[in-house]
C-alpha cells in the first residue's frame, strides 16, 4: 500500500493498543477512525458501535484502506463463567460481524488485521513457536483456563475466515505481551512489584516470557500494511523471548536505585492466592510462551528492540522522564 494518506478504521481502538496505533498513524497524517461503545473527544474521529449489531458505523468502513480490529473484553480477570462468556462473545461476535459487513461493502478495506494472541501456542520451555512449525493447542495436563484461552484464540482466528472477503487481505496479529511505559499498563504493574522489592521470579521462573516493545508493535503493524505479499498469522513478538527469571532480573537491574540483585520470588501457591486476591488468573504469568517472529524477520522487518534488557532500560528511562 502506498504511503499516501490512508483511511484506517480501528474497532475496539480505545484501549491500550488502539490508542497507540491511533496516535502512531494520526501523527503520520493518516485519517484514523476508532469504533467504540463510548465515543469521546480525541485527536482522531471516534464513532459509536456496539460490537454486535449493524449500524451507521458501517459507513466508516466503506472505502477505508485498513481495518484493525482490537475488540475484546480484557482477559485480566478471574475465569468465572460470566467473564468467560464476555471474553469469548466480545471477540467472536465482533469479528464475525466485521466479516459480514466487509463482505457486503461496495468498496471494502484492502486489508483487515484482526487481533489474536501468542497464547494460541502450546506451553513450551524448549521449542520456539513460530507461525510455520509452532504447535497450536494445549497439552492435556494443563488447567482448564489454559485450554479455554487457546480454544478462544482458535475460534477467534476461525471467525476471521468465516465469511469470504475476496477483495480484502487478512492478517491475524498473534501478539505477545505489549510493553509501554504508561500508568495502568503491564509495565506499570510489574514496576510496582519491582519497586516494592517483590520483583523476583514467579513460579519456578523457567517459563518463557514473550514480549514486544510498543514502538515495535506500531512499526510492525505499519510494515504489515506496506507489505502486501503478507497475509495469515503473524507473530508480533520480539525475537528474543527469555525466562521469567532472566526477565525479572533485567527489570530489577534496569530500575537500579540500590535494589538487591535478588527480588523476592513468588512461588506458585502464593501466586494462586495473589491471583485470587487480584481477581485475575495465574495462567497469564505461569504459561511458558516461547514465541518468535519468523515471518516478520523473513520479510525483512528490523526490530528496534530485540532484547529485553535494552527494551526495559528504555521503558524505565521514559517512565522516569515522564515523572509518573
Ligand atoms: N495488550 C496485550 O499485551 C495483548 C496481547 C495479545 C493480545 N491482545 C489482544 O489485543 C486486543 C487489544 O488489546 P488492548 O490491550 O488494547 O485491550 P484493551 O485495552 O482492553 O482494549 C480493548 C477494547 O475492546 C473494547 N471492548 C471491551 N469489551 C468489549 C465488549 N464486551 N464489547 C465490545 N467491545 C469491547 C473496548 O472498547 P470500548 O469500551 O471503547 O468499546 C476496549 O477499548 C484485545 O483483544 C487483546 O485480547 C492484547
Amino acid at each position: 500500500m502506498s504511503n499516501s494518506q490512508l483511511r484506517i478504521v480501528i474497532p475496539g481502538g480505545s484501549g491500550q493498543m488502539g490508542q497507540l496505533l491511533a496516535r502512531h498513524f494520526h501523527e503520520q497524517g493518516h485519517r484514523v477512525s476508532v469504533l467504540t461503545r463510548g465515543p469521546s473527544t480525541a485527536p482522531w474521529e471516534t464513532v459509536y458501535w456496539d460490537g454486535e449489531t449493524i449500524g451507521d458505523w458501517t459507513d466508516t468502513l466503506e472505502g477505508a484502506d485498513v481495518c484493525i480490529n482490537l475488540t475484546g473484553r480484557t482477559v485480566n480477570c478471574r475465569g468465572t463463567k460470566k467473564n468467560r462468556e464476555q471474553m469469548y462473545n466480545s471477540r467472536i461476535r465482533s469479528t464475525e460481524l466485521l466479516g459480514d459487513v466487509i463482505s457486503q461493502l461496495s468498496e471494502p478495506p484492502r486489508l483487515w488485521m484482526n487481533a489474536s494472541t501468542a497464547t494460541i501456542y502450546q506451553h513450551s520451555y524448549d521449542q520456539p513457536m513460530d507461525e510455520l512449525t509452532g504447535i497450536i493447542g494445549e497439552t492435556p495436563d494443563k488447567p482448564f483456563m489454559w485450554h479455554f484461552s487457546v480454544q478462544l484464540a482458535q475460534d477467534w482466528e476461525k471467525a476471521v475466515y468465516k465469511t469470504p472477503t475476496p477483495r480484502t487481505r487478512k492478517i491475524l496479529l498473534r501478539t505477545s505481551l505489549l510493553f509501554g511505559p504508561h500508568p495502568g499498563s503491564v509495565f506499570a504493574v510489574m514496576l510496582g512489584l519491582v519497586r516494592a522489592r517483590l520483583g523476583g521470579h514467579v513460579g519456578n521462573g523457567r517459563q518463557y516470557v514473550s514480549w514486544i516493545h510498543e514502538n515495535d508493535y506500531a512499526r510492525a503493524v505499519e510494515f504489515l500494511i506496506e507489505h502486501e505479499e503478507l497475509d495469515g498469522p503473524i507473530n508480533l513478538a520480539a525475537p528474543e523471548p527469555l525466562t521469567n527469571r532472566d526477565f525479572m532480573r533485567a527489570f530489577r537491574t534496569a530500575w537500579g536505585r540500590g535494589l538487591p540483585v535478588n527480588g523476592l520470588p513468588t512461588p506458585t501457591p502464593l501466586l494462586e492466592l495473589g491471583a485470587l486476591f487480584l481477581r485475575t488468573e495465574s495462567e497469564l504469568v505461569l504459561k511458558s510462551r516461547r514465541v518468535v517472529p519468523t515471518r516478520l524477520l523473513d520479510a525483512g522487518y528490523k526490530f528496534e528492540y530485540s532484547d529485553w534488557p535494552t527494551a526495559v532500560n528504555d521503558l524505565v528511562r521514559q517512565w522516569r522522564a515522564a515523572e509518573h
